[in-house]
């Protein structure tokens, strides 16, 4: 708390909570796009903040990405609630991106190191219209997308836009597609123009777009100077509760309220 208030990061936090009307921010100090330090330091306060809401028998769907991926290095198993009767699932299906960024990964990971239970979800992200309307038909696919549908929280990253088509392996038509859609920001699997519109989506299976209006708690995590747009604007598409960013970014987002 004193290292916060000397570096005006507890005003930081302040700013932007009523700027975006978020019941928290949490802005660690640091810019995790040149210190590793820093994004170890955003896992632990996401970690941190997750715990602090989370119940002994909730279902928490998180995303993939390497700032959720140090979330889950960071969870620590608390001295004081078993989490026998929680359950960790994956958002969405797998990314086309190394093991350790994938959602699965990083919910299995989570479900470890708190005791709780996960269930995976074994497709691949992107899917064509015919393997999305096959595979929602098999039972096993259906029962675990209910579960992630019904989940009480979900933690995610955040993403710029154009760096995310790229990770994803989208073909150019569809990269021209949403680069001319005005995209900023990605998020489980939407990408949002600067006014938080959602402009382009990608056919997954796992939480739709309403299904993150209708989630009681949302926690977004991210940090670093270049991923202020984006952050800005999933915040204005309003659906999130709880805001853990670095300092890089928030003085970046502080110069556009
Ligand atoms: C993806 C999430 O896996 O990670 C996205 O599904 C997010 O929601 C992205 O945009 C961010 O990744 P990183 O590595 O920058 O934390």
């Amino acid at each position: 708390p004193l290292a916060k208030s000397l570096f005006g990061l507890e005003d930081l936090e302040e700013r932007i909570r009523l700027s975006y009307g978020l019941k928290k921010v949490i802005v660690v100090p640091g810019d995790c796009e040149v210190s590793p330090f820093t994004k170890r330091e955003l896992g632990r306060a996401g970690a941190r903040a997750l715990l602090g809401v989370m119940r002994a028998d909730d279902t928490v769907a998180v995303t993939g990405g390497s700032t959720l991926s140090e979330l889950a290095e960071q969870m620590t198993t608390p001295l004081s609630v078993s989490y026998r009767d929680a359950l960790i699932v994956p958002a969405r299906g797998g990314l086309g991106e190394s093991v350790e960024f994938q959602a699965n990964t990083i919910a299995s990971t989570v479900a470890k190191r708190i005791g709780a239970h996960y269930r995976l979800l074994h497709v691949p992200d992107l899917l064509s219209e015919e393997a999305f309307l096959s595979l929602a038909h098999e039972p096993n696919i259906s029962e675990i997308v209910q579960i992630i549908r019904r989940s009480r929280i979900i933690v995610h990253g955040i993403g710029d836009a154009l760096e995310m088509t790229r990770r994803r392996r989208l073909d150019e038509e569809t990269i021209t597609k949403i680069k001319n859609a005005g995209a900023v920001a990605e998020s489980f699997g939407h990408y949002f123009n600067e006014q938080g519109e959602v402009v382009h989506s990608m056919l997954t299976m796992g939480l739709r777009l309403e299904d993150i209006v209708r989630t009681e708690i949302v926690i977004g995590i991210a940090g670093g100077k270049r991923k202020a747009k984006a952050i800005h604007a999933v915040l204005r598409f309003g659906q999130e509760d709880i805001l853990v960013i670095d300092e890089a970014a928030a003085a970046e987002i502080v110069k556009q309220i």
